[in-house]
């Protein structure tokens, strides 16, 4: 069975080709396109722009994987509906559906989050690999730009949500505290790499602690805008980016970690699952490591952390296995926040 998969949810194009057989899969393409160029000089991500890029790439990337496959030969399209921007997955879903329409095949509508979550089986590598056999249930936290979403999973399918953020995402605020500190988007990978320079740290406030699953970065975002402006009044900022990025990043870990033990404590589950492009973090996997040397702990391959089409066609694969069905090109409809 070969499945397409496409990812338009945000700013990255993907198109990714796999072909699977029971509990095999192999990765045949996986053509990718950042547009993180184009939405610099904005400071984050423009979503008319995104979809603009969506359009422009969508049908470069197909080009690619056609000259070496015959795309007739494809079962499914697998498509990520949302969460995202909506112009962005308005483009993708234009995409989609005149493809499906071409080529005569079924839709697969996959959900942003939960192939982040699926993309933690799939290792980077282009021969067969076997899908073992994975123990439920499983704790699963999402952390992206747009999203920091605590599940349990009862199977591949069934979750239930136990927190989330009521304000900015984890990774968003990073992306706007880099800005603040004039370093370039996305800000997440500019923070990890800062942050190894830096030789003390500054206590900043983790809100919501004490409030269930749901986390709240709004506030510490608000704090460490202030303290910049605090230590802007007295020197040159550039001294001390290092060392504002550790702490940053540092305690936003720690309330993840925080919120993880806690579920820990209250659900008895098999293991837990880290997806999302703030996964792709060494600071956070090693400090998840450490809290948890017990646990069976799955992360994605760093380059699947963030946004691609072969975590949306392992997503695909896993519906489809999971007795999901297809469904025409005129039933698939996007939605733009998590449900
Ligand atoms: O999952 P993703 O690609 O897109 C969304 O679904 O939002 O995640 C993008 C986010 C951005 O906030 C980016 O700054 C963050 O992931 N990110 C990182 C790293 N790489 C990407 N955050 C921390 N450390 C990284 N190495
Ligand atoms: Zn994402």
């Amino acid at each position: 069975m070969f499945i397409l998969g496409i990812e338009t949810t945000c700013d990255e194009t993907g198109i990714a080709l796999i072909e699977a057989k029971e509990n095999k899969v192999r990765i045949l393409k996986n053509e990718l396109r950042s547009q993180y160029k184009v939405h610099r000089e904005y400071g984050g991500v423009v979503p008319i722009l995104a979809a603009r890029e969506h359009k422009k790439n969508l049908p470069l990337l197909l080009k690619n994987i056609e000259k070496d496959f015959y795309l007739r030969k494809i079962d499914f399209l697998a498509f990520s509906v949302g969460p995202g921007l909506l112009p962005a997955l308005v483009s993708g879903k234009e995409f989609v559906q005149d493809l499906a329409k071409k080529l005569n095949k079924k839709i697969i509508p996959v959900d942003h989050l939960m192939a982040h979550f699926y993309s933690v089986f799939i290792k980077d590598k282009s021969d067969w690999q076997e899908i073992t056999e994975i123990n439920f249930p499983l704790l699963v936290l999402i952390v992206s730009g747009g999203h920091t979403n605590l599940y349990i999973f009862k199977n591949f399918i069934e979750k239930r949500k136990l927190g989330e953020t009521l304000d900015d995402a984890a990774g968003e605020v990073l992306d706007k505290c880099a800005r603040y500190m004039g370093l370039p988007y996305p800000g997440g990978p500019e923070i990890e790499k800062l942050s190894k320079k830096a030789k003390s740290y500054f206590p900043l406030p983790k809100p919501m602690l004490q409030k269930g699953y749901h986390f709240s970065f709004s506030g510490l975002k608000t704090a460490f805008i202030e303290l910049v402006d605090e230590i802007k009044k007295y020197k040159k900022i550039d001294e001390e980016i290092p060392n504002l990025c550790f702490s940053l990043q540092k305690t936003i870990f720690e309330i993840l970690i925080y919120k993880l033990k806690r579920a820990m404590e209250d659900f008895d589950t098999k293991g837990i699952a880290l997806g999302g492009g703030v996964v792709a973090n060494q600071t956070l996997r090693n400090m998840v490591k450490k809290h948890f040397p017990k646990e069976k702990i799955y992360f994605p391959e760093k380059k699947f952390s963030t946004d691609n089409g072969l975590n949306i066609a392992i997503g695909g694969y896993f519906l489809i296995k999971n007795n999901v069905q297809p469904l025409n090109y005129n039933k698939i409809e996007v939605y733009p926040r998590s449900t």
